[in-house]
């Protein structure tokens, strides 16, 4: 039996769901091209496509609302920010953003100088990819390739494959690599835990090369808590002292604020010591996002970032968080459905190329689980696989994804335990009759990001 953390909070203000009948879903689903991205949020009722601005703020949160200093420039809500995140990561400069992708279109530019140049990571996010690749750069991906092993559980499937590294660094040369981006936790994989010791050893690389090296933190505490619990020699470290030593080895971060910071809109570029860095990311900061202390958000959006940050790495809310994760793991895998193990830190992402292996990749298995799920009992979740992955630029021919999954995202502080008891119950219950489900074809594909708009329908 796993034992369960309660969730440490009591709930204040309720947001009722809609229940909608089966038919209601066979229609809504129909109506949205097969492509849940296209339901209305109204038809769900458990949504779990992402946990990404869905979480929910606190009455601290909701109460610096009212604290808002919407000075054009110098708001003391971005002072408290700013002080904030000097105290938690260790770095001097930072630029408040609207949100994850504005950080990355802001700093990649002051860091790729030579078109067709190369940044490392172990697996970049999509809109980090494409920020890469507007910037004039390749984005490559060399996460330990135990990560592509759903069943086999290893600790840390977002650590870099450190060979692969070095060995790409000199079979491209280094000053064609324009820098190396680690991404805590690695959503793409699973959400997830890049470990200290692979960290400390990517710097080294990076040091001995004179590469420089930044962070995506999207989801730094969750990371940090990973090390916390896994890793020899932090058991009795706190996550602040944790997310201090993990940042020390790089020089900069972008981080999307809407997941571990927990608030709806919000993002932060953090610079160590490099003021001529700051000075040329601050001057794109201006025309793309506004003033360098607001960045698109306004003074009560920073007030409740600010206090997010310090809630994020509260460590009992940690344990419920990652808890509340694993149980979900724990229930599917007792009820025999195959999910990449260990669980991340984030969601669960069930294995379809496992549960559906009679429907091929290019008919999109992960996304024919996703639409059963919705029919099932109402719960969204979303495709990363073929579907997401797309065509080859050069041949047009469909790629082929090297795993069909399903993520179940978990909002932070949003559902119940009971809740993942109904989407384990409705996953279940589909396995006995997941041979009868069909393929599915393209109606309309868009040519850019196909997956959010695209519409499809079953083969019949
Ligand atoms: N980096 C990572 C690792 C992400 O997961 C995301 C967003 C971003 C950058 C971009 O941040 O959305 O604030 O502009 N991930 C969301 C998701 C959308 O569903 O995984 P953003």
């Amino acid at each position: 039996m796993y034992k369960r953390i309660a969730e440490p909070f009591k709930i204040k203000m309720v947001e009722p769901l809609k229940m909608i009948s089966r038919e209601e879903r066979v229609k809504a689903l129909e109506g949205a091209g097969y492509n849940p991205f296209l339901l209305n949020s109204d038809d769900v009722y458990i949504d779990l496509l992402t946990d990404s601005g869905t979480g929910a703020m606190s009455d601290n949160q909701w109460s610096g609302l009212m604290l808002g200093d919407e000075s054009y420039a110098g708001s003391k809500n971005f002072r408290n920010l700013e002080k904030t995140v000097q105290d938690l990561f260790g770095y001097n400069y930072v630029l408040p953003v609207h949100q994850g992708r504005g950080a990355e279109k802001a700093l990649f530019p002051s860091l790729i100088k030579k078109k067709g140049q190369y940044v490392l990571g172990n697996m970049h996010f999509d809109t980090t990819k494409a920020h890469i690749e507007l910037s004039g750069a390749r984005a490559v991906d060399l996460v330990t390739e135990k990560a592509f092993d759903t069943a086999t559980p290893y600790e840390w499937k977002g650590n870099f494959d450190l060979e692969k590294l070095e060995g790409f660094i000199k079979e491209h040369g280094a000053e064609n690599v324009a820098f190396i981006l680690i991404t805590v936790t690695c959503n793409s994989s699973g959400g997830q835990p890049v470990s200290m010791a692979n960290i400390k050893a990517v710097s080294e690389i990076a040091k001995k090369y004179n590469i420089r090296l930044f962070f995506d933190a999207a989801r730094f505490a969750e990371n940090a808590y990973f090390i916390k619990k896994r890793e020899k020699g932090y058991e009795d470290k706190s996550i602040a002292e944790i997310v201090h030593e993990m940042f020390s080895y790089g020089e900069g971060f972008t981080m999307s604020a809407k997941k571990d910071a927990i608030v709806n809109i919000g993002g932060l570029i953090g610079i160590k010591e490099d003021e001529e860095l700051f000075n040329e990311t601050a001057s794109r900061v201006v025309p793309y996002e506004g003033f360098i202390t607001y960045g698109g958000l306004t003074g009560r959006d920073m007030e409740c970032l600010a206090r997010g940050l310090v809630e994020g790495i509260n460590e009992d809310y940690l344990n419920y968080r990652i808890s509340q994760v694993e149980y979900l793991g724990y229930r599917l895998t007792e009820g025999g459905i195959p999910i990449q193990t260990p669980t991340g830190g984030h969601a669960v992402f069930v294995d379809a190329k496992k549960m559906l292996p009679h429907i091929p990749y290019y008919q999109f298995p992960a996304q024919v689980l996703a639409n059963a799920l919705y029919i099932e009992s109402g719960v969204r979740a979303v495709e990363v696989g073929s579907f997401l992955l797309g065509r080859d630029p050069e041949t047009g021919e469909q790629l082929e994804s090297p795993l069909e999954l399903l993520r179940l995202t978990i909002p932070r502080r949003v559902y119940t335990n009971d809740h993942m008891d109904v989407v384990a119950d409705a996953l279940i219950s589909i396995k006995d009759k997941a041979k009868d489900l069909k393929g599915l074809e393209f109606t309309y594909e868009p040519k850019v990001l196909r997956h959010f708009t695209a519409r499809l329908k079953p083969i019949e």
